[in-house]
């Protein structure tokens, strides 16, 4: 590299970093192997729109992680090809880039082995396996342009690695914080939160223990903390057969089944959690801290998409991890949750204070009115 294009590489680099860190937000964390450029940027873009790359050639990512829906699809569980549907909620995947692994039950380690999983997903992509995706991509001119400038390579030397390190550089880019929330505690500006927000706030942090496990940190926040609770969500599904669906999954996986493709459509199986990554029966039916960023957009909530709004996460949340108080309490359920005795004026407060996590740039796309 001369000099000057060092420089130029450097500089880029540097604004790609500036433009990818809001007010809120830590760096983006980018792995040594895949380092951000403009153009494989740009080629993940491409190839996160395009639909060819599914079984009825309808279905990309963005059909489920749609822009103008905070990177969601706004159902309970997510439609695939043919409109078959999932088991699970499809989260949003705006700040995914902060995550220490992908997926409700972290089945997988980084961005670039998750994009990997939906082409080939049964109630998802559809494709039998890569093969069909390679071959379009090598038959298209653009495409191989664009593979040639990036990364090198031929068309015959096109591998799915490729394809996803360029989605993964791309989501790393879909990054978004400078909230009301963020105003106001980063950035110290009193009027950015409305009274019942700030009385949410307090709520949020104290007798609502939230910010256990939707973490703030003295110059960040993720509201999350990249572990996995039981918080009793979907317990029912398996109420008295824990112990005897987390043996049939062992049996299943010995047999050989992939677990991506037996959680996504298998319910009991789903419910699972983070068991089906550890095997390790403390963790049945525990699931990922998501985000709350953004959440005010990406209704319906949790793993299974159960919950409508957000008065009802509260609620489940007052009622010590259930529906309704005369439900029973899950024996699984994380120690942090509990009944909180919130009155209905902290419940509504602390709505309020969860709206304050929307960010501008978003909600616009979304439609609705950025502060
Ligand atoms: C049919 C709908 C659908 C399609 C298509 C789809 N996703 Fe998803 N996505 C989901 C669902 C549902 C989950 C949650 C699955 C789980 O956790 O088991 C998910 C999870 C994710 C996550 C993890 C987020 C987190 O919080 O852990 C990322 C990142 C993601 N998808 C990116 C992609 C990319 C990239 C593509 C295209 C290659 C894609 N998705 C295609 C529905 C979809
Ligand atoms: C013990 C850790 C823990 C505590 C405490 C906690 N949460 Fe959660 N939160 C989670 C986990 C884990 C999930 C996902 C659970 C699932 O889907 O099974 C979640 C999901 C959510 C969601 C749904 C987000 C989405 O995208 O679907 C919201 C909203 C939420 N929590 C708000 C709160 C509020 C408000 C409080 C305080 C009253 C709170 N949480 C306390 C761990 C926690």
């Amino acid at each position: 590299m001369t000099g000057r294009t060092a420089l130029a590489a450097l500089l880029l680099a540097a604004s790609v970093a500036a433009t990818a860190q809001p007010l809120g937000l830590p760096p983006v964390p980018v792995p040594a192997g895949n380092p951000q450029t403009p153009a494989k940027i740009a080629l993940g873009d491409k190839l996160f729109h395009d639909a060819r790359f599914s079984a009825d050639g309808k279905v990309s990512c963005s059909t489920c992680h749609d822009k103008s829906k905070a990177f969601t699809d706004r159902l309970k569980v997510s439609k695939g090809f043919n409109n078959l549907t999932g088991t699970r909620n499809a989260p949003t995947v705006l700040n995914a880039a902060y995550m220490k692994t992908l997926f409700w039950d972290g089945r997988e380690p980084d961005l670039e082995g998750q994009s990997k999983q939906p082409f080939i997903n049964p109630v998802e992509g559809g494709l039998p396996d890569h093969s069909p995706l390679l071959a379009v991509i090598r038959k298209d001119p653009a495409y191989v342009k664009a593979f040639r400038a990036v990364f090198g390579v031929e068309p015959g030397a096109i591998t799915i690695d490729h394809v996803a390190r360029a989605i993964a550089s791309f989501e790393r880019t879909l990054v978004s914080g400078d909230s009301a929330f963020d105003r106001y505690y980063f950035a110290g500006d009193r009027k950015a939160l409305t009274a019942a927000q700030v009385r949410g706030l307090e709520v949020f942090v104290g007798q609502g223990r939230c910010v256990s496990c939707h973490r703030i940190e003295q110059t960040q926040a993720l509201f999350m903390d990249n572990r996995f609770h039981n918080i009793g969500i979907g317990f029912k599904r398996i109420r008295g057969k824990e112990l005897e669906t987390a043996r049939a999954f062992l049996r299943a996986k010995q047999a050989g089944a992939d677990v991506d493709k037996t959680v996504l459509t298998k319910q009991n199986m789903s419910e699972l959690g983070r068991f089906a990554v550890t095997e390790n029966l403390t963790q049945v039916g525990a699931f990922k801290t998501p985000t709350l960023r953004n959440v005010e957009l990406t209704a319906p909530y949790m793993h299974d998409g159960s919950l409508a709004t957000l008065e009802d996460v509260v609620d489940f949340y007052n009622n010590g991890g259930r529906e309704k108080e005369t439900d029973p309490l899950s024996p699984f359920l994380s120690g942090g949750i509990r009944p909180l005795d919130l009155s209905d004026d902290q419940k509504k407060d602390l709505v309020a204070f969860l709206k304050a996590l929307t960010s501008p740039d978003v909600a616009r796309v979304a439609g609705l009115a950025g502060k």
